[in-house]
């Protein structure tokens, strides 16, 4: 029998998406922009609890503006979650300016405040405060936006939050993209709401979306030629895209609970086995998460086995799954960066393994994971 390919974390369309995307087609709104962009720009904000959204063409075209919009520049200090993606810490560099990469705390896996306000202090008393601090929502989870708050208000240090894994989630009962001054999604294939390829900005403040609209599209000046008084980007969303996007969004609830179901699945399966943990949700109700990928550490003294090994397994098995984000201290380009690092993330990576999480799973796709990763156990 052969047996299919199961992917970490694939697109899962509906009908619906594909009459959205028809419309978009058949009234010739296929580019740029169009009533698409406006209606799901309107109703991304609304999901979230934002003022306005800016569809573009990433999360990390996001990110770039969004740093833009808070005033980063040339020499720039940029404090970001070593924990992450590049399209989290890339932008600071387009802007001149230099990351400093601050590690996670165990429990969320998430930046740690007490190294984030040790980083702070250090830098007033060298007057030299960076311009914009980005913790990341990783995997679905949110930051510990309490403290996380209070401690860059104490500085006056504006956060920007990528939410860009995260849309869904929630911290006492706030959505993720809440958190920042500005906030920014990732609709990129893989996430739980796609657009195809794509990103948002939020914000509460009418001029900065329309300041970030405008350096999304050239710079265009308002004249009937094409007059630019300012640097511009080919950064906005085109009307196809946000179309998907809309459909996707109609359906966030189910595929938010059917990722925690899986999450669910695995945790009853593997929980019990020693050298398995997972990341979770702190105790106390305050974190929902959307679970957009399962993330377990492997401890292969008391498994039997480490994370290569299942993850090679499982690719025997024609199952994906990948080894957690690769700390931005450990990447070659970022290993000069200042930082303050206290081997959490480190270990994160070397023991972490992203399961196979996609809505559309089957019981017998679950199954038949599980059963490679406890064959691992034996071999
Ligand atoms: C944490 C994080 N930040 C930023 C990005 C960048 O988003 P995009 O791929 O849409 O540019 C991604 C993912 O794709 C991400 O996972």
């Amino acid at each position: 029998m052969t047996r299919s390919h199961i992917y970490l974390s694939r697109p899962h369309v509906s009908p619906r998406e594909r009459e959205l995307l028809l419309d978009a087609f058949d009234s010739n709104w296929v580019a740029p922009l169009g009533p698409h962009v406006d209606a799901f720009e309107k109703e991304t904000a609304a999901y979230i609890g934002r003022g306005y959204g800016c569809a573009l063409s990433s999360g990390t075209a996001a990110v770039h503006l969004g740093l833009k919009l808070l005033g980063v520049g040339e020499g720039d200090e940029v404090f970001v979650s070593t924990l992450t993606f590049a399209g989290s810490v890339n932008p600071i560099c387009y802007l001149g300016a230099r990351p400093v990469l601050i590690d996670s705390e165990p429990e969320t896996w998430n930046m740690d405040p007490n190294l984030l306000e040790t980083l702070l202090k250090e830098s007033a008393a060298k007057g030299r405060l960076p311009k914009a601090v980005i913790p990341v929502d990783l995997y679905g989870q949110c930051c510990r936006w309490e403290e996380i708050i209070e401690i860059c208000a104490r500085y006056d240090v504006p956060i920007l939050e990528d939410s860009a894994e995260a849309q869904g989630a929630e911290y006492k009962g706030r959505r993720a993209g809440r958190f920042g001054r500005v906030s920014i999604l990732s609709f990129n294939g893989n996430k739980i709401v796609t657009s195809g390829g794509g990103g948002m900005l939020l914000t509460d403040d009418e001029k900065s979306a329309r300041k970030v609209r405008f350096w999304a599209t050239q710079s265009r000046d308002p004249a009937p030629y094409y007059q630019h008084s300012e640097l511009g980007y080919n950064y906005r969303m085109s009307n196809l895209c946000a179309a998907v996007g809309r459909g996707q969004l109609e359906w966030i609830d189910r595929r938010i609970a059917r990722r925690r179901e899986i999450f669910s699945y695995y945790k009853n399966a593997l929980g019990g086995i020693p050298g398995i943990s997972f990341m979770e949700e702190p105790n106390g109700g305050d974190w929902f998460s959307n679970k957009w990928l399962t993330c377990i550490l492997v401890d292969p003294r008391k498994f039997g086995a480490d994370r290569e090994a299942i993850r090679l397994a499982l690719a025997a098995d024609d199952i994906e799954a990948r080894p957690i984000w690769k700390p931005m201290h450990l990447q070659p380009f970022y290993a000069k960066c200042r930082r303050a690092t206290v081997g959490v993330s480190d270990r994160i990576f070397r023991d972490g393994l992203c399961l196979p999480s996609c809505s559309d799973m089957t019981e017998d796709d679950l199954g038949r994971i599980v059963k490679v990763i406890e064959g691992c156990r034996t071999s």
